[in-house]
This record gives C-alpha cells, sequence and structure tokens, in this order.
C-alpha cells in the first residue's frame, strides 16, 4: 500500500425550514427535534483530504488559512472514520467554502458533509448515504442533512446510539425547483454559535418544552406541503418554525438575539411581497442573514426588493442542488 491516501468532496449548505434547535444528547450529537431542510445549489465547499501514514498529526487549512479554532473538530470526525477504517494515520485536509464563512450560511454544514465524503473515499471505506449522514451529524447536526440533495428531512430517532437519527431525501431538487435569495446583512461572526445557543435556550428558556412538543405537526405539515407542493402551506409552517426558534432563544437567559435591525426589516419586506401576491417565504438561522425562498419566476422581485432594503449589504441567489459528492482533486486547486 503506498503510504498515501486521497480523495476530494463536494456538499453543499443546507437551510433548515423546519429548525433543529435543541440536543437530547450532547456526546453523540442527538437532536432534540427532527428538522427538514432544503440543499442549496450555487454556494458549496470543496475538501480534499489526504492521508499519509508519515505525517505527525492532523493539519487543516480553510480559505488557505490553518484554522486552529476547527481543527479539532475536524480531528475528531477523522477519528470516528479512522476508527472505521482500523487506521491511525493523520490527514492534511484542505477546503474551500465559496461563500462567507461562519455568517449564519450553514458552512459547518456542507463542511462536514464534504470532509465525511472525501475521507471516507480516501480511506476505502464503503459507505452508504446513510452511514455518512450518521458520521456527519456527530461533527454537526445540520452536516447530516447536507449528504443528500433537494428536500431532506433529518430524523429525531428513537435509539440510544443514535444509528436512526440520520437525513434521507424526501423530494428530488428538479421536482420542485425553488429559488433562495439570501441576504447578507452583517459580515461579522456570529457572537454565540448554535451549539451554545441551543444549550443555553433549553436550559434557560420558558419556551424550550412547547417547542419540543409542537415539532411532529411542524414536521408533518412541511411533509405534506412539500409531497403537494402547495407553497401557501410551506411558507407558513416554515416561518412559524422560523419564529418560534427564535421567539425560543430570545426568551432564555440571557437572551439570544441573532437579529439586526436589517433583518428584522428584511422579514417585513419579504411579508409584505407574500401579502401582495409574490409567493416568498423567509427563514432565519442562528445569525442576522435572512434566507428568502420563492418560487422561480419570483426570484427577480424578491432579489431587487431585498437588495433595496436599507442595510443589506449583499444578496445571492440560488437554486436548490444535490447532495455530498466526490470530486477530481484538481477542481480543488482550480476553484475561485
Ligand atoms: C439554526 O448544525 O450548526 O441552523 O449540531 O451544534 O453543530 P451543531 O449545530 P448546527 O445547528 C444548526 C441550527 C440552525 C437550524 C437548522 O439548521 O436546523
Amino acid at each position: 500500500m503506498p503510504p498515501v491516501h486521497e480523495a476530494a468532496a463536494q456538499a453543499q449548505p443546507n437551510i433548515a425550514l423546519v429548525k433543529y434547535w435543541g440536543k437530547r444528547d450532547a456526546a453523540l450529537n442527538l437532536p432534540a427535534v427532527g428538522s427538514i431542510s432544503i440543499t442549496l445549489d450555487g454556494l458549496w465547499t470543496r475538501t480534499r483530504v489526504r492521508f499519509d501514514e508519515r505525517l505527525p498529526q492532523d493539519r487543516f487549512v480553510l480559505d488557505g488559512r490553518a484554522d486552529e479554532r476547527e481543527a479539532a473538530r475536524v480531528s475528531r470526525c477523522l477519528d470516528l472514520l479512522r476508527e472505521r477504517a482500523g487506521v491511525r494515520w493523520r490527514a492534511d485536509v484542505v477546503s474551500r467554502n465559496n461563500f462567507p464563512t461562519a455568517a449564519g450560511l450553514a458552512s459547518s454544514a456542507s463542511g462536514f458533509a464534504a470532509l465525511v465524503t472525501a475521507a471516507a473515499a480516501a480511506l476505502g471505506l464503503p459507505l452508504s448515504e446513510t452511514e455518512k449522514s450518521e458520521l456527519a451529524r456527530r461533527a454537526s447536526g445540520s452536516a447530516a442533512r447536507s449528504i443528500f440533495g433537494g428536500y431532506v428531512e433529518w430524523a429525531h430517532g428513537r435509539r440510544a446510539d443514535g444509528k436512526d437519527s440520520v437525513a434521507q431525501c424526501l423530494r428530488a431538487a428538479a421536482d420542485w425547483p425553488l429559488r433562495v435569495v439570501v441576504a447578507i446583512t452583517s459580515r461579522a461572526a456570529k457572537e454565540v454559535g448554535s451549539s451554545a445557543g441551543m444549550r443555553r435556550s433549553a436550559e434557560t428558556s420558558p419556551y424550550h418544552a412547547a417547542w419540543i412538543a409542537a415539532q411532529e405537526d411542524d414536521l408533518a405539515a412541511a411533509r405534506s406541503a412539500i409531497a403537494a407542493r402547495d407553497f401557501q402551506r410551506l411558507a407558513e409552517v416554515a416561518e412559524h418554525s422560523c419564529l418560534k426558534m427564535h421567539a425560543l432563544a430570545l426568551a432564555a437567559r440571557p437572551g439570544l438575539i441573532y437579529w439586526n435591525g436589517t433583518t428584522v426589516e428584511a422579514l417585513h419586506r419579504i411579508r409584505a411581497l407574500r401579502g401582495s401576491g409574490v409567493p416568498v417565504f423567509f427563514t432565519v438561522d442562528a445569525g442576522p442573514q435572512v434566507k428568502a425562498v420563492c418560487e422561480p419566476q419570483a426570484a427577480e422581485t424578491v432579489r431587487a426588493a431585498l437588495a433595496a432594503t436599507p442595510g443589506v449589504l449583499d444578496v445571492i441567489e440560488c437554486g436548490l442542488g444535490a447532495g455530498a459528492r466526490l470530486i477530481e482533486a484538481a477542481a480543488l486547486e482550480c476553484a475561485a
């Protein structure tokens, strides 16, 4: 066997329409609730993993810079794959995002989905998508969903070992090709990350139990809206889930305010557009960016309305895309 084992993969971020917020097991990263998302197109993480028997330790370079903060999480994720393969080789990991990292665009979702996909191939592990979803979940919950494309559900699961808390595709992107317009309202890294925000919400928010109790109904409503391609019903449940997640976080102690003034202004604009008949709804994650989901014919109107909202720094438009997949390592070298 040669001392070097290498592969590269690409994965795209996803945006939850029915949110994941809260954990039932922090060690295995099992969610307190199931969730439903859409995987994006156009935004990506590309990652090359090179296991080298001679390396003394793992190395992680993100967007051209050694990333010490994330290196430990990357190593823990690789440990799970090394354990399965029965090897101790360290790895050189080079990763690139074509969108701002840590700005509420789910870079950890695409990042760990790409990492698991590349590392499994480099180690020659014949893992199913379901097994990759489970491994990606251990690193970051939302990464379990980016293994798949289109409309994706990540199950809460019942088992204590978490084997059934994995994602699956509900519907292909091409079946219902909605568009997503992301309004960037700040370029600063968020103050309180998702894991810490979830923990604080569970420990101190009076709304935590109510959030969990209602999730099954929201999941059922979203599943049937997706099956029927019913935009209005999906809009209602997605905005409801988003606002509830933020209500829960706002009521934590101290309260988590992920929004800025521009975020709120953009939400009003999107509501006004829908009120005037434009098929669009919003969702916001643990950060200040606003994601507007719309039917394709409305994308231009939505884009123009968000670009004209005072305080919006940039708008990024994308479609719905595929799950994580292997790519030529060369695609990473020449990636823009
Ligand atoms: C608000 O997947 O980043 O985007 O599992 O702790 O890594 P960890 O959390 P992460 O949380 C995402 C939270 C969210 C909602 C969602 O994507 O469902």
